[in-house]
């Protein structure tokens, strides 16, 4: 069960940033949850769009994790859904996936999309991922697509994801790598530069916590995991150039303060967008870059 969601706050007046960037990658809980809560219905509103594309990212992840019929899954920081419904169809009717989220507002667009889909072997819990609300032994798998980099202690994050498991049990984490390997981070982070304050460009600088290689690999060692293997998903997608397919990133990544900003803000953010975005111009679309990390390990008997 989820509890009501808080009120997204106030949308601010777009102002340039100004003075030197903070460098400050760790954003605290209650902050989160507000932060969280202005995107959670621009998340919502794209998600099925998304949902193809998402399945891209989430099939190598939860191979990796060897997560197959009948497990117990345990997803973390699922935002509105992924990868959990992925590993829903995985595990099958014989199996169960516990989709947690931090964030009320969005786990309730994850409840409602599943309702939408018909999926009856799932279930949806409020919770942080460094204090888990389950007991010892308990999942054959954890998962976690993008949500490492938020939580404050990492490490105890991953020692609670290890008491919960079972032994000989898995998880599979997918975390962003480098700002520059990712064409439309790196042009909202140009937007936010521009047009918002510093508190967004911190909130920006977050997702990129743990894109350095061997992130992943290590903090899973030093948790205590056996048979860490780290990998990279790099892709080369090709966008549209006739169709405004950046406002989905949009949405995402600023929430209200991109929907609810009036036209002129709207229209000089775009007009940002696509400007970033000719250097990435081809002769049938925009040739974009992604790329992100993703690793398992086991807990040992
Ligand atoms: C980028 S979204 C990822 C959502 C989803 N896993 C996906 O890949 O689409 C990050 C999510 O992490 C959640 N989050 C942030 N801090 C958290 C914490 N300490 N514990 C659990 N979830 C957290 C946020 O509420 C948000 O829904």
């Amino acid at each position: 069960m989820t509890t009501p969601s808080p009120a997204p706050s106030p949308v601010p007046s777009p102002v340039p940033s100004s003075g030197p960037e903070p460098t400050e990658t760790t954003i605290d809980k209650a902050q989160q949850q507000a932060l969280w809560t202005e995107r959670s219905a621009g998340w919502e509103k794209w998600a099925e769009r998304r949902a193809d594309m998402a399945e891209k990212m989430n099939l190598p992840l939860l191979e990796l994790a060897r997560v197959g019929t009948g497990h117990r899954v345990l997803d973390l920081a699922s935002g509105i859904g992924e990868p959990g419904f992925t590993a829903a169809r995985l595990v099958g009717d014989a199996g169960h996936v516990t989709l947690t989220d931090l964030t009320p507002a969005m786990l309730d667009g994850a409840k409602r999309r599943a309702e939408q889909r018909g999926l009856t072997n799932v279930d949806f819990q409020v919770a942080d991922a460094e204090s888990l609300p389950f007991p010892d032994n308990h999942f054959d798998r954890v998962t976690c697509r993008f949500g490492l980099m938020f939580v404050p202690d990492k490490l105890k994050a991953l020692r609670e994801a290890l008491r919960v498991l079972k032994p000989g049990g898995r998880i599979g984490y997918m975390v962003w790598g480098p700002l520059e390997d990712n064409t439309l981070f790196r042009i909202s982070r140009q937007v936010a530069e521009a047009v918002f304050d510093p508190e967004m460009m911190a909130f920006m600088r977050v997702p990129f916590s743990m894109s350095a290689p061997g992130s992943l690999e290590s903090l899973f060692a030093e948790a205590g995991f056996a048979e860490i293997e780290e990998r990279p998903f790099e892709g080369r997608p090709k966008a549209p150039l006739d169709e405004p397919f950046y406002r989905t990133q949009l949405d995402m990544s600023f929430g209200v303060h991109y929907s609810d900003a009036d036209q002129a803000t709207k229209d000089r953010i775009e007009a940002l967008v696509v400007d970033s975005l000719q250097p990435h111009r081809e002769s049938d679309g925009y040739r974009l870059q992604v790329h992100s990390r993703y690793a398992t390990g086991v807990k040992p008997d």
